[in-house]
């Protein structure tokens, strides 16, 4: 049995999907307007979050952002695959990833998602879709800088983590989080670009602990799968 083929989760992740899809539309334009390669556009975002972090994701208070279905089924698989009872994620946005990965929870009998993210309607949203598909109880968002809001600790071993705030502040992240990863814990870094953070040069050193392969689905979107050894 699974969450995502048919009944209440599916349901509204298709709209979620659709109003994503209205929403995020003229933002195609905004990063790309006569860039001519990847990598310049790369470095326009790597930029505009190194000049104003914060600001940038302001700008972007009312667009979702959010993983394609593609992804989503993805990162439901994942869950169910490393039997996940604990789930943290950076950069929660309205929750669609959220709502894919708390599903999996559920369809295998419980857990905890703790989500993050900086803007207070998105994580107001948020908590209203999750409790929308009926997975109110599987998630804790958390509202703030992840930097702070994941200090606290997030009670105990981490058996997978998403990233997807900030590109450049994966590899933070990764470190705050180090102490609760463990052999076998899972991580997916969606836009984990080789030029931000030196995330990638840190997961795909061995030395680190870790074992590291870009993701053969939306090339060039920097889509990473990271296993702790
Ligand atoms: C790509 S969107 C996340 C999409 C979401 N994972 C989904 O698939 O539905 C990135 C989000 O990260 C948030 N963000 C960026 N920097 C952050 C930070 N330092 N702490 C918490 N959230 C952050 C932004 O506000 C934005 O909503």
């Amino acid at each position: 049995m699974d969450s995502l083929s048919s009944g209440l989760v599916a349901d509204v992740l298709e709209r979620l999907h659709q109003d994503a899809e209205a929403a995020d539309a003229p933002l195609a334009q905004t990063f790309t307007n006569g860039a001519s390669s990847r990598e310049e556009i790369i470095g326009r975002m790597i930029e505009a979050e190194s000049r104003d972090l914060k600001g940038l994701y302001h700008g972007f208070a009312r667009n979702f952002l959010s993983v394609s279905p593609r992804l989503g089924r993805f990162l439901y698989m994942c869950v169910r695959s490393c039997k996940a009872r604990r789930i943290v994620e950076f950069g929660s946005s309205m929750g669609v990833s959220a709502i894919y990965m708390a599903a999996a929870l559920r369809d295998m009998g419980g857990g905890r998602l703790i989500g993050t993210d900086l803007e207070p309607g998105k994580i107001e949203r948020a908590r209203e879709n999750v409790a929308a598909a009926g997975l109110a109880d599987f998630v804790e968002f958390r509202l703030g800088d992840a930097r702070e809001t994941l200090k606290s600790g997030v009670g105990g071993d981490i058996d997978m983590v998403m990233l997807d705030g900030a590109f450049t502040l994966y590899l933070p992240i990764l470190k705050l989080l180090e102490p609760h990863v463990k052999p076998g814990t899972l991580i997916v870094g969606e836009n984990a670009f080789e030029e931000a953070s030196g995330y990638i040069d840190y997961v795909r050193n061995p030395q680190n602990g870790y074992l590291s392969l870009s993701l053969p689905f939306n090339p060039g979107r920097g889509n990473e799968l990271t296993v702790k050894t």
